[in-house]
């Protein structure tokens, strides 16, 4: 009797001892007695994730239909959470919606924004991964001649030499974080400028004044907010210098890489402009604008004079065919010019005194080259070769053509034998 009674008194403690074990070890454990097995594969990974989230929790799927699943979520204090996840969510379109049922503790992390803000933290935060769109072209920009100037009238001009091109770079170019760009070019971002301006020179040896021109003249022509791009356009090898040939150069070589220029300023290397009123941009066409340099004691030397620096839309300059290419030495070819822009009844304008003033740069200056033996009877025939001599009957080879970092630069060769002159 003694042992019938012991024998059933461990049987009963062992069974209670089994249902407490079935009961409530799952939940010691972190499993659910009621976790259905789920295919997981035709759920989101955000789900899995969150899964993952509630490793000591109870999950319970309270629903499972054709759209999705709706689990309860069991913390330890009680609290319960609902979330509904679609199944097979398309792209960008998984709708994890959480609800909380009793709302003292935080809402479960289900990763969203977090990753990417972790993300964030690790990428320079001063530098764009990927490059700033291009920003669209907006027509509605206020034009420029209608922005307040900040024009002061007369400058003040650094004769001093710049060390070298680079430390001229280092003050201007967009590499070294100024504002030109490679290839010598700016334009306005706040306002709409009337043309699209190309400044040409003709160089041939000239790199201290060119230092010095580069110095003074992209700070000049941002102020003015224009469009601009500097071009020199070089000379290469033996040939007397042509003036009126490389300005025609410049301008062809100009529109292939640009057909929107408009207006083109032609200009010696030596002329720095003294008034910020003096504009580049062809407020006129033909227009002088070196009128009083001070090499002449700032007045015109005679009346007719078209040297120096002048400007010309593009329609007019094309109509005048140019300049002439047979000048090559010093002199006339201005004169020449003179003579096409009258014949087509053009007025050439000029600003006053006061504004047009120059200083002619004294250093770098070496032998000007002899002036042209054929100026006298070139210059006798300017109206009947105007329509067969200009930019239609254009001869040159291309070298090169460098975008240097405040400047382009057009390498030529330009020889009288291409014109089947003497030698
Ligand atoms: C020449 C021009 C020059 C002017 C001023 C004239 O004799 O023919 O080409 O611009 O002198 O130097």
């Amino acid at each position: 009797m003694k042992a019938g009674y012991s024998k059933m008194f461990y049987f009963m403690v062992g069974l209670i001892l089994a249902v407490v074990a079935f009961t409530y070890l799952p939940v010691i454990f972190g499993i659910s007695s009621t976790v259905k097995v789920v295919n997981l594969n035709v759920y989101s990974e955000k789900l899995r994730e969150m899964l993952k989230q509630y490793p000591k929790k109870t999950i319970e799927i309270d629903k499972e239909s054709d759209k999705g699943i709706t689990f309860r979520i069991h913390n330890n204090n009680s609290h319960v959470q609902t979330v509904n996840v679609e199944k097979n969510p398309t792209k960008g379109g998984s709708s994890d919606n959480t609800k909380n049922t009793r709302s003292k503790t935080p809402k479960p992390t289900v990763k969203k924004e977090k990753d990417f803000d972790e993300e964030k933290k690790v990428l320079p935060t001063d530098k764009p991964v990927t490059p700033a769109p291009t920003p669209k072209k907006n027509n509605v920009l206020p034009d420029c001649s209608d922005k307040g100037s900040k024009l002061v009238g007369p400058l003040f001009i650094d004769q001093s030499i710049p060390k070298d091109m680079e430390a001229v770079e280092k003050d201007l170019s967009v590499d070294f974080g100024g504002t030109v760009e490679k290839g010598g070019k700016w334009a306005p971002t706040t306002c709409k400028p009337k043309h699209k301006v190309a400044i040409i020179i003709p160089y041939r040896k000239r790199v201290v004044q060119l230092k010095s021109f580069l110095k003074h003249m992209h700070p000049f022509l941002q102020k003015q907010l224009l469009d601009y791009r500097i071009f020199i356009i070089e000379q290469l090898y033996k040939d007397p210098f042509n003036r009126a040939g490389l300005f025609n150069i410049g301008f062809v070589e100009a529109l292939k890489l640009d057909k929107e220029f408009d207006c083109f300023v032609f200009t010696d290397v030596d002329l720095l402009p003294e008034d910020d009123r003096n504009f580049y941009n062809c407020p006129t066409s033909p227009r002088h604008m070196s009128v009083a340099i001070d090499k002449f004691h700032y007045q015109l030397p005679y009346a007719t004079i078209f040297g120096g620096c002048g400007s010309f839309l593009r329609d007019d300059f094309e109509k005048i065919n140019g300049f002439s290419n047979l000048f090559f030495g010093w002199g006339g070819e201005d004169d020449d010019l003179y003579k096409r822009v009258r014949s087509y009844d053009m007025e050439i304008t000029r600003p006053s005194k006061q504004i047009g003033r120059y200083t002619m740069l004294k250093d770098g200056h070496h032998q000007s080259s002899k002036a042209d033996p054929n100026i006298i009877s070139l210059l006798q025939t300017s109206e009947q070769r105007m329509v067969v001599d200009g930019l239609n009957s254009l001869k040159y080879d291309v070298k090169s053509v460098i975008e240097a970092p405040l400047v382009t630069v057009v390498r030529v060769e330009l020889s009288r034998s291409m014109y089947n002159l003497d030698v």
